[in-house]
């Protein structure tokens, strides 16, 4: 088939590159020149496992094709995927504004039968905004059909989740539609479920907000854990073996950031409010979270009368491992906390190397040891392999307090223990050299 994909971000481009690799042939369409200029030479403009391979190959068989024109695409397709951003506006609505935008880019070029297929995450009845918008702009009712078809993927897995996904939703008002979506996923080995548009815009919401309130939920027993001296990863794993539970989504830690849960819940919220319904149980999980996010902060300030001008390490800055992505990452709440008490912060990194463009004043290290040198605490926010095994005998030598946090319990207690560091975790043991504190 002829696809274009409009916006080659996250979604876009491993969108494009997953039905490239499938034999279709793609153009995929950004307005960032320079994305398309890299994506041209075969430089990914995302840091994500197979990207590159993928990416090299679909160029070397010609199946893909990059560009700034989105006429060229949307007239050459039949199938015009939208996968452009929806974030969050100021009062937690979704801003739906550069969907609007490619919809009237593109409404001059349906002169002919073409499915538009939203891609992007957006509130209920969102397809049926699609529908009036390219109507309003003049597109004949017999030229077009819109879908809706959610993506799931997740950063760091995104080539596998699209490939291999757990299950397909298209939302659908066309049995022509339809019949297209099923050859198009029909080599995808897996469920595909169809149902009503407003169901499928619905049921993207519905899952991230659902994994969400599994890490708040968590969370919560991990604070209570804290308190009463028990071990959440063993209630996580005795959990996780009820298959009606599951493993997943069952960490303890400083909470969930991303580009998506946080803007996805308020979203969810949002779509409740102008329904008329009330959604106590998603506002909780966004609440829990804002706590939790800072809760090493509070940990410090219980053990310090005052950390002005004292040095503080955070130890990874992105919202999960396995990306480069800080948004809405709780190192960032961290260290402006951190920041507004007056703590000098020296980070470390594997992956993201340019934090002062989004905090100024924050001391940038090359390597995991350099930033922990004179510093008082260090805070582990991201679960990156390097963190495990980090050396405990060099972090004393080089810190002025051997404190670590370990916002993503990732370090080895029966390890820590012998070393005699200070350590705090999030719903395990925690150790306290002396009765002062520090
Ligand atoms: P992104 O910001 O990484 O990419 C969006 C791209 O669209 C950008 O490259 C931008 O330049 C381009 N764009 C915007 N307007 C355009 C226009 N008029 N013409 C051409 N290009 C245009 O966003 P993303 O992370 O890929 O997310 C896209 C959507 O998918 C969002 O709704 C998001 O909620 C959803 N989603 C994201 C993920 C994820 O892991 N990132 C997973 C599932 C769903
Ligand atoms: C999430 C969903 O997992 C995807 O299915 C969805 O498509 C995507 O959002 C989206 O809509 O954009 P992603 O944000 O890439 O994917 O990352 P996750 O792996 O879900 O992690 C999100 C956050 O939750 C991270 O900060 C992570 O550290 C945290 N988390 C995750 C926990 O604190 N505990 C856990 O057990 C799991």
């Amino acid at each position: 088939m002829k696809i274009s994909v409009i916006g080659a971000g996250y979604v876009g481009l491993v969108t494009a590159l997953g039905l490239a690799y499938k034999g279709h042939e793609v153009f995929c369409i950004d307005k960032n020149k320079n994305k398309i200029n890299n994506l041209k030479n075969g430089k990914s403009t995302i840091y994500e496992k197979g990207v590159d391979n993928l990416l090299k190959m679909c160029l070397d068989k010609d199946k893909i094709k990059f560009t700034t024109k989105i006429e060229k695409g949307v007239k050459n397709s039949e199938m015009v995927f939208i996968a452009v951003g929806t974030p969050s506006m100021e009062d937690g609505n979704v801003d739906l504004s550069q969907i609007n935008i490619v919809l009237n880019q593109i409404s001059k070029y349906i002169t002919q039968y073409k499915i538009i297929i939203n891609k992007s995450t957006v509130p209920v009845g969102t397809q049926k905004e699609v529908k009036s918008l390219l109507l309003k702009n003049g597109v004949l009712k017999e030229n077009f059909d819109v879908i809706s078809n959610p993506e799931f993927l997740r950063e760091g897995k995104a080539i596998k989740d699209f490939l291999k996904p757990d299950r397909i939703v298209i939302g659908y008002d066309s049995e022509k539609a339809r019949r297209k979506m099923e050859t198009l996923y029909s080599d995808f080995d897996t469920e595909i479920i169809y149902t009503t548009p407003e169901t499928a815009e619905l049921i993207k919401y519905a899952s991230n907000a659902f994994l969400a309130t599994k890490i708040s939920f968590i969370n919560e027993i991990a604070n209570l854990c804290n308190i009463i001296g028990a071990d959440v990863k063993t209630i996580s794993y005795a959990m996780g073996l009820d298959q009606r539970i599951s493993p997943e989504f069952l960490n303890a830690g400083i909470g969930f950031g991303g580009s998506c849960f946080p803007k996805d819940i308020k979203g969810l919220l949002k779509i409740g409010e102008k329904n008329g319904y009330d959604f106590e149980i998603v506002k909780s999980v966004l609440k829990v979270n804002e706590k939790q996010r800072i809760k090493p902060v509070n940990i410090i300030l219980e053990h310090f009368t005052s950390i002005k001008d004292r040095v503080v390490s955070v130890l990874g800055l992105t919202f999960k491992p396995d990306t480069d992505d800080t948004r809405e990452a709780p190192s960032l709440y961290i260290m402006n906390e951190l920041l507004k008490r007056g703590a000098l912060i020296k980070c470390y990194d594997p992956v993201m190397k340019n934090i002062n463009r989004i905090i100024p004043g924050i001391v940038n290290c090359n390597s995991l040891y350099q930033a922990l040198e004179d510093s008082i605490c260090a805070i582990i926010c991201t679960e990156w392999r390097e963190f495990e095994n980090i050396n405990l005998k060099e972090v004393k030598k080089r810190m002025k307090k051997p404190f670590i946090i370990d916002g993503r319990n990732v370090l080895n207690l029966e390890v820590v223990r012998k070393s005699k560091i200070h350590y705090h975790s999030i719903g395990r043991d925690s150790y306290t050299i002396n009765d002062k504190g520090c």
